[in-house]
């Protein structure tokens, strides 16, 4: 049973708009009720920091985002859906990262480049107002997926070059302290499209131009009215061709409808009919889904509580990882036995690896350095009570392995589990 684990984060640095939603939300929403698929969102606010500096904004943007997620369908209980600030260990392996990772890697990042490049053209210095944190965006990044182990990290081109970057880090990291992280792989949706904006140019906050989603039904409306189109008028054929109501239309309606609409395109369809039939098309995909999003919009404390329980989930997770990390590097209790690993000694530590079965629960297994099967549990409802159980048995070995028996299937023989739980600590 391998599930493979797929992980993407969003900035919340503004408010959903239509290509958002083409080209991330809906598809990904759609992707997560796959099975053999173990998702992963987050909202990725201290990711927001590094250009937002307006406090109303980043808290408003979570709010939107994250009822936008679930109005859109987005199921909390069935992935982990989780704000990245509600998860330390993020940061914390974030230093982790930061110092397995060259400087001069980071000088080649595209968006600290570009800043650079654009200092530099205006006879600036290279680094003017650009901040540390811009600079290790892709460290953040990078503790984003290492710290779940994602396998399928789903993004836009313009991120392909951070999880190369994950990639470099993981490798750089497994190599000095041993094998704790699963390279990630880019997943590029290739097929969905760019949607147009109001001017005709790609629907992006930077040319302001955008539809948001969610906007009431009549200013929907309106915007679409607004939407450039060449002055061709009424009776003459128009060419869907270049066509950003054409596209617009094509990113939510069927190929019949889509062929249909060409053919009234042809036949010289005025340009106010066609907008009012994009405006209804889109209208009627997204009513039902506002009507959602302005209800959890009136409840604020319902989405606090289901980002609480996602990252609670996420943390059953990271905690334990991050404890097998900080040993991993020798951020140790100092009455752990010498038997710590040096650096020459490379990969040989036990670990613990929680996931969750077919049937929903969650599990542990604990496995020697080489990989092999020392122990297994039985289920847990709980991803925090799978959590304690492995902390117990990482603290207090024997006497943990003795209390928790009957939640234990041992695999190997009770002397070679003993001693691997005190590589973790010792009493
Ligand atoms: N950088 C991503 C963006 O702006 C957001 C993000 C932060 C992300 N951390 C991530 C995406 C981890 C995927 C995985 O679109």
């Amino acid at each position: 049973m391998t599930t493979t684990r797929v992980l993407t984060g969003i900035t919340t640095s503004g408010t959903p708009h239509l290509g958002n939603y083409v080209g991330a939300i809906r598809p990904t929403v759609r992707a997560s009720r796959l099975s053999g698929v173990e998702s992963f969102y987050f909202l990725a606010d201290y990711h927001a920091l590094i250009k937002v500096g307006d406090p109303a904004r980043v808290q408003r943007s979570t709010l939107e985002i994250a009822a936008t997620w679930l109005a859109c369908g987005l199921n909390a209980e069935h992935v982990t859906f989780y704000r990245q600030s509600d998860v330390p260990e993020i940061p914390e392996l974030t230093w982790f990262l930061t110092c397995v990772t060259g400087k001069g890697v980071l000088n080649r990042a595209h968006a600290y480049k570009a800043s650079v490049d654009k200092n530099t053209a205006a006879g600036e210095e290279p680094d003017a107002g650009v901040t540390a944190g811009l600079f290790m965006y892709p460290v953040l990044m990078g503790a984003d997926i290492l710290m779940f182990n994602a396998h399928q990290v789903p993004v836009g081109r313009d991120q392909i070059q951070h999880i190369e970057m994950a990639r470099d880090m993981a490798a750089s990291f497994n190599h000095l302290y041993g094998e704790h992280f699963t390279p990630p792989q880019a997943v590029i949706e290739e097929h969905v499209a760019t949607l147009p904006g109001l001017d005709g140019r790609k629907m992006s906050k930077s040319y302001d131009n955008t539809i948001p989603l969610f906007t009431p039904q009549a200013h929907l409306r309106k915007l679409i009215m607004g939407i450039v189109t060449d002055s061709k008028a009424p009776g003459e054929p128009k060419s869907t061709e270049g066509s950003a109501l054409f596209q617009l239309y094509q990113a939510f309606a069927s190929a019949e409808e889509t062929a249909a609409f060409a053919q009234a395109y042809a036949q010289g369809i005025a340009w106010g009919e066609a907008k009012q039939q994009v405006f209804e098309r889109l209208d009627q995909e997204i009513a039902p889904m506002r009507e959602v999003y302005e209800q959890l919009m009136k409840d604020p404390s319902a989405i606090e509580a289901t980002l609480k329980r996602g990252a609670n989930k996420a943390r059953g997770i990271a905690t334990p990882f991050m404890a097998q990390l900080r040993h991993a590097v020798g951020l140790r209790p100092l009455n752990t036995s010498a038997g710590g690993k040096s650096k020459t000694d490379k990969t040989a530590v036990s670990s613990f690896k929680q996931y969750r079965g077919d049937d929903g629960k969650f599990y542990f297994k604990l496995l020697d350095p080489k990989g092999g099967l020392l122990l297994e549990s039985t289920a847990y409802e709980h991803p925090k009570e799978a959590a304690q159980a492995i902390q117990s048995l990482q603290q207090q070995g024997a006497t943990a392995l003795e209390t928790l028996k009957n939640r234990l299937i041992l695999k190997a023989e009770t002397a070679l589990v003993l001693s691997a739980l005190g590589s973790f600590s010792q009493p």
